[in-house]
């Protein structure tokens, strides 16, 4: 008992000792201490995860005074986290949580005595907000995507290189940038503006004759190099049919023709068509074009007139020949006097003066004179025929001919011939038409 009782002053003594110490010091010192600045939780893990231990002696008491969404809760001297904390979504009526402030007071109840003699047994208390900077971390738990699987462009043929066709861009809630990649890589006629720029663009010149559906994949990765790294990454795959359009670049191509290219320009050669004999009909066949565009079929070039054709219709009119020209007569007589001068005419009787003729009808002419006749004299070195109608006749079309015979009677210079002069020159002459 004496012990007990010699022990108990040296208690309360210690005790308000304590107590005067602590008053020195205090209120300014704090009670307890979180680590400074603001600790920081990766976000989806969290559940009663300890977001930090509070630093702080047995005899205080700790009590969260501002928990917000009541996200926190304190087990001993940690706070822990209740639920798990999504950087992106609300989940369990829980906002995204990026970042909150917790407040810790901590009151400890102390004895106070005002003097170490009569040892008065009073309390009071202090109080202190201690607060605590929570951030979530955001980790990569979420695929990018696209708005939809599949898409559709358009391109015109002779787009240029280097246009764009469009923009097929992925969205992550999580991850920015994103990286790209269209497939086939290889692609002759599309790739991407950049790795992280999914712009299709034109890569070389589209001919609707040569293509005209170019299928590609699109693919996207929230990570560079993610298969490189323990992070966590995600793709996405979307497909893009591109259809080429037929442009009016062409004009009409008269048929058949031989396509023949020109740079990357394209032409087809007609070699014209030529009229044949009989009803018309033309080779190699009907005057025919057709629009060099594939896909278009216009009967005129109205939207631009630079495109049109030229071809050549030959049509070579024959004259055709029913019938040879023909003599009138079958023998025909002429008379030259005896003394006559070369080129003299001959004569178409004995009495008269006229001058001997011959005529070749053509009974295709209706008129009968074939324009084209040549009167020639065969087989005399006497006898001569002038151009414009006695005994020359040459149908240059045709080469046609007819004739006749003719006697030519030398009759003497006197006026009236003696049958002992009478002499006869035979000669045939010919008419014809080529
Ligand atoms: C994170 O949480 C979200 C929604 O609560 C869930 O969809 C996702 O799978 C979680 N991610 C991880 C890595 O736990
Ligand atoms: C297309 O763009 C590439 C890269 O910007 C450039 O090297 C090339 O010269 C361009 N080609 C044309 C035809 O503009
Ligand atoms: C991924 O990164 C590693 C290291 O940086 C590198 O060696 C590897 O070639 C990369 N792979 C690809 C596909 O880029
Ligand atoms: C081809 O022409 C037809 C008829 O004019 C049209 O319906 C079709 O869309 C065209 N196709 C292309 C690929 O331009
Ligand atoms: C007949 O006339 C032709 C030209 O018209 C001439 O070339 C030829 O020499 C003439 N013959 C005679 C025999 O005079």
């Amino acid at each position: 008992m004496e012990l007990k009782w010699k022990s108990q002053p040296v208690n309360v003594l210690l005790g308000c000792v304590v107590a005067l110490c602590f008053c020195a010091l205090c209120p300014a010192e704090r009670l307890c201490t979180v680590p400074p600045g603001p600790v920081t939780v990766p976000e989806n893990s969290t559940l009663d995860v300890e977001v930090v231990k509070i630093d702080s002696s047995n005899d205080v008491e700790l009590t969260l005074t501002v928990n917000p969404e009541d996200l926190f809760y304190l087990k001993g001297n940690a706070l822990m986290v209740k639920k798990g904390l999504d950087y992106e979504f609300n989940s369990d009526g829980v906002g995204a949580v990026q970042q909150r402030r917790v407040h810790i007071c901590d009151s400890k109840k102390v004895k106070n005595s005002v003097s170490v003699s009569d040892c008065k047994l009073s309390f009071f208390s202090l109080k202190v907000n201690e607060p605590v900077e929570v951030l979530v971390e955001n980790v990569n738990d979420n695929p990018p995507n696209f708005a939809q699987s599949h898409y559709v462009l358009e391109v015109n043929e002779l787009t240029a290189v280097n246009s764009s066709l469009g923009l097929i861009e992925a969205s992550d809630v999580d991850s920015e940038p994103l990286y790209y990649r269209l497939e086939p890589a290889t692609d002759k006629y599309f790739r991407l503006e950049n790795i992280n720029t999914p712009k299709i663009i034109v890569k070389s010149i589209l001919d609707y004759d040569v293509v005209q559906k170019i299928p590609l994949v699109l693919h996207v990765q929230d990570t560079l190099n993610g298969s490189a790294s323990n992070e966590p990454f995600f793709t996405s795959v979307a497909t893009i049919t591109v259809q080429v359009k037929d442009v009016d670049n062409r004009p009409p191509w008269f048929q058949p023709c031989l396509r023949t290219n020109l740079g990357i320009a394209k032409l087809c050669v007609s070699t014209g068509y030529r009229g044949k004999d009989g009803p018309l009909v033309l080779e190699p066949g009907p005057v025919f074009a057709k629009d060099g565009d594939k896909n278009r079929s216009e009967a005129s070039q109205v939207t631009n007139r630079d495109q049109f054709a030229v071809t050549q219709v030959t049509i070579e009119v024959m004259k055709k020949s029913r019938n040879p020209p023909r003599f009138e007569k079958e023998r025909y007589e002429g008379f030259i006097y005896s003394n006559s001068v070369p080129e003299s005419m001959i004569l178409r009787d004995r009495s008269t003066n006229r001058p001997f003729r011959v005529r070749a009808r053509d009974e295709d002419f209706a008129a009968g004179t074939n324009p084209d006749v040549k009167y020639e004299v065969q087989y005399s070195s006497y006898v001569n025929v002038t151009t414009d109608g006695f005994l020359r006749a040459v149908d240059s079309a045709t080469g046609e001919f007819g004739s006749a015979a003719l006697s030519v009677q030398v009759i003497p210079a006197v006026a009236i011939p003696s049958p002992s002069n009478v002499g006869y020159r035979p000669a045939t002459w010919r008419c014809w038409v080529w």
